[in-house]
């Protein structure tokens, strides 16, 4: 018997502000992601270039609109080349699909009581198409694409009604969806707000006095929704499963010093209080001390521990691209809630964009994650992001790619034979698509190379690079032939 079990749930995953583009068509409003436009590598100020920061940017975007360069909003054209791309996934093999529902195409405001109908049509035509190659969606209801109307009149989630919002919303695609779509899961990447309130949250920090204690009150509205919408899925969708999902970042210790120990295991508390909050249903008591010392007083309404503790989530989802190192030494302590550690890990090699690889690290978190919670883990994104080169032949050669995935697969594996419930494994932008922290197109990570760079030039054809057809045995040998 082989080490992947019998249904294992192999595929890919996306994110419509990424991939579908059609930004204004079919009646869809703007989402946040919209907004940001692309900044060359040399002019780029911050890490990652993804936040709007004062209602003075937003305008100055908005008025910048028909100049700019806004690659979310093209995407790759997935709205409408679906069939041809489900087409292709379908010849790899996939079991599923993961794939997110841009809320401002079905709630163009979000804030409506009627959905948008050309929205909801063009989500089940994606579903049956699916459907059609056999293949399982797995619908995520909110991958930073918070309908940015909800930002500049709420400022975002730190508004509670977002909750009532949210829930309509989630409410309304699992009454329509309930016959074909089983699997959910409700915010991608909850913990991104720690460090990216606009795009986790869409809260404009500039609007704010305590930058903190907005995103930590907007967090618990949506681990409130969050917890809403399990309920709402189990009682619509009989059968169906609802996870969460972690951008998970496992920390070492720098050394076995108990400084450099005690850093590792605070770092790693913060990054699981998010899956403490939405598996274990209530706030972990290790927060306390972090509320208490940074002046946050989070706002709850009564029953809302109540909600918390009863609906929670069927499994665990996470992203896993890499690994941290933290120290306690003073001023080398990586900050808390901050994803990136300055601190290299000295037997580690990094990608181009210095995301460390690890795939042992996955196995350490696999078995990490399922000791602490002892629920089913999927993991729904993981890949590398690399520059391709076209040869003249046409012919994309992506070892690099392959070494990732089968070193980090192997590992997966492994940490089945180690006891792990591991349902599924969808490898990230399983098509090439725009970047989330870039917005390179650039930052290629699929085994479709789509013809397109960063600034919208490319006739968007599809070609199948080299990694397609060993991922597609991949799947053929449930995980054997690596
Ligand atoms: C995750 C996100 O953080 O990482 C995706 O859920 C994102 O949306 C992926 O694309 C890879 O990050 P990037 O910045 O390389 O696109």
């Amino acid at each position: 018997m082989g080490r992947f079990p019998e249904g294992f749930l192999w595929g890919g995953a996306t994110a419509a502000n990424q991939f579908e583009g059609a930004y204004n068509e079919g009646g869809k409003g703007l989402s946040i992601f919209d907004m940001v436009q692309f900044v060359p590598k040399e002019e780029r100020k911050h890490d990652v270039e993804m936040d709007v920061r004062s209602d003075e940017e937003l305008e100055k975007l908005l008025a910048d609109s028909g100049k700019g360069n806004f690659p979310k909003r093209r995407g790759i054209d997935f709205y409408h080349r679906y069939q041809e791309d489900i087409a292709l996934f379908a010849e790899m093999g996939f079991k599923t699909f993961r794939l997110s529902i841009s809320w401002p195409r079905i709630f163009p405001n979000g804030d409506e009581q009627e959905p948008n109908e050309e929205g909801l049509a063009f989500y089940d035509r994606v579903f049956d198409e699916l459907q059609k190659y056999g293949i399982e969606p797995l619908v995520t209801l909110s991958h930073y694409e918070i309908p940015l109307h909800l930002v500049q009149k709420y400022n975002g989630w730190t508004d509670r009604r977002l909750v009532e919002f949210f829930v309509h919303y989630a409410e309304t695609v699992f009454k329509r969806y309930k016959n074909k779509v089983k699997y959910w899961l409700t915010f991608n990447e909850i913990n991104i707000s720690a460090f990216s309130p606009y795009i986790g949250s869409g809260i404009l920090v500039g609007r704010v006095a305590h930058k903190e204690q907005a995103i930590y009150q907007a967090l618990h509205h949506q681990f409130v929704a969050s917890a809403r919408a399990v309920k709402a899925c189990h009682e619509i969708i009989p059968g169906s499963q609802i996870g969460c999902m972690l951008a998970r970042l496992e920390a070492y210790p720098e050394t076995c010093n108990p400084d450099d120990i005690l850093a590792a295991l605070e770092v790693d508390q913060s990054n699981l209080f998010f899956t403490d909050v939405q598996v274990r249903g209530s706030y972990p008591s290790f927060m306390n001390r972090y509320f208490r010392e940074n002046d946050i007083h989070i706002e709850m309404l009564p029953g809302d521990e109540e909600i918390l503790r009863q609906h929670t989530v069927d499994f665990l989802s996470f992203s896993y691209y890499m690994t941290m190192v933290a120290s306690g030494a003073p001023g080398k302590r990586m900050e808390k809630g901050n994803f990136f550690s300055g601190i290299q890990n000295p037997y580690l090699e990094a990608s181009d964009w210095g995301w460390q690889i690890d795939p042992k690290g996955l196995r350490i978190t696999l078995k990490k994650l399922y000791d602490r919670y002892q629920v089913p883990l999927f993991i729904v994104e993981n890949g590398l992001g690399a520059y391709d080169k076209v040869e003249e032949d046409g012919s994309i050669n992506d070892d690099y790619r392959i070494d990732y995935l089968r070193a980090h697969i192997d590992q997966m594996g492994e940490a089945i034979l180690d006891g792990v419930e591991l349902m599924g494994y969808t490898t990230w932008g399983c098509i090439d698509l725009i970047s989330a922290s870039t917005s390179e197109m650039s930052k290629r990570y699929g085994f479709i190379y789509v013809d397109q760079d960063d600034y919208g030039n490319g006739t968007l054809a599809r070609t199948k690079k080299k990694s397609f057809d060993w991922y597609k045995n991949v799947i053929a040998t449930n995980g054997e032939e690596l």
